[in-house]
């Protein structure tokens, strides 16, 4: 984390992995952003696999591993372990404490489903448990998180799920759809200053994991749609000239200067259906709700 973030810290235009916002305070700020009236994202994609859990369940069938990259609080995951049956279930998240209250109670509800918390940075590879080695694989990547990729990243990172799931397995992928300015503008700016709190939480998170002496005060919270790219644009906004000690390194910033610290980015459905045929998937459903807000992709490896 140190190497990574003064990596970051030490670019002309300053950036910081938004991996770093999920620390135990993290992962409780976003439960809450996924609760703003605003945030249309988590409501809508719940609403998307509760019409379509039939269909889903059709397609990959029971008894299989579900792997679940960036699991949080496992809501959804229960909609696609009641459609499906799964015989275990391995939530897959940076955030011990969240990942280890939220496994135990997937596992005091669903006696008989095998639970098998793993702690680890998805965007780096990870071994699963030995127990569930023979299972069919079923992979679950909810929320649109997939958008914090480059686009070709995101390329990359498929061709990895599909390594974990084998030939014949699934992958239900949650994107965000490309929309009109003034909601996604209301998704990521919310007037109580959650998402804000989100954002500077990041630093928060430098503070206590590195010795770092961020002033959460000298920031501001930014997010714009940056239209021709198709992403959201999250940045900490520098509101004065200040110097940071970061592990033991000093870190000026400029009055006004960004911190990047999010890539969201949106996809129109036939963008995203090509990514993830060129990287071994085959798009055998994409479920929207009627707005076509969200996105909802049943891929089959090749
Ligand atoms: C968890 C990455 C899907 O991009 O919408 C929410 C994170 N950032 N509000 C998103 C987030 C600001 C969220 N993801």
């Amino acid at each position: 984390m140190a190497a990574e973030v003064l990596r970051g810290l030490s670019l002309p235009a300053k950036s910081i992995p938004p991996k770093y916002f999920y620390d135990a305070q993290g992962s409780r700020l976003f439960d809450v952003i996924t609760k703003l009236p605003g945030y249309y994202l988590t409501r809508v994609e719940t609403e998307i696999l509760r019409d379509n859990q039939e269909l889903i369940a059709r397609r990959v069938g029971a008894g299989t591993c579900l792997v679940e990259y960036g699991s949080g609080s496992s809501v959804k995951s229960r909609l696609l372990i009641d459609a499906c049956l799964p015989a275990a279930y391995v939530p897959v998240d940076i955030s011990r404490e969240h990942l280890e209250h939220s496994a135990r109670a997937i596992f005091d509800r669903y006696p008989g489903l095998a639970v098998y918390p793993t702690c680890a940075d998805y965007t780096s590879p990870f071994e699963l448990p030995l127990p569930v080695a023979g299972l069919p694989r079923l992979a679950f990547f909810p929320g649109s998180s997939i958008g914090n990729f480059e686009p070709n990243a995101a390329g990359d990172f498929l061709r990895g799920v599909a390594q974990v799931v084998d030939a014949g397995g699934w992958l239900v992928v949650g994107v965000d759809a490309k929309k009109d300015r003034d909601v996604l503008d209301r998704a990521y700016t919310d007037m109580g200053g959650i998402t804000e709190q989100f954002n500077k939480n990041l630093l928060a998170n430098i503070n206590n994991a590195l010795g770092a002496d961020f002033d959460l005060t000298g920031f501001r919270h930014l997010a714009v749609y940056n239209e021709g790219a198709g992403r959201i644009e999250m940045y900490l906004v520098s509101a004065c000239e200040q110097r940071v000690s970061v592990a033991g390194t000093e870190v000026a910033f400029a009055k006004g200067e960004r911190l990047h610290t999010e890539n969201s980015y949106k996809y129109a459905p036939e963008e995203f259906g090509a990514i993830a045929e060129q990287s071994g998937f085959e798009c055998v459903d994409v479920l929207l709700d009627d707005r076509a807000y969200f996105m909802v992709f049943l891929l089959r490896v090749r």
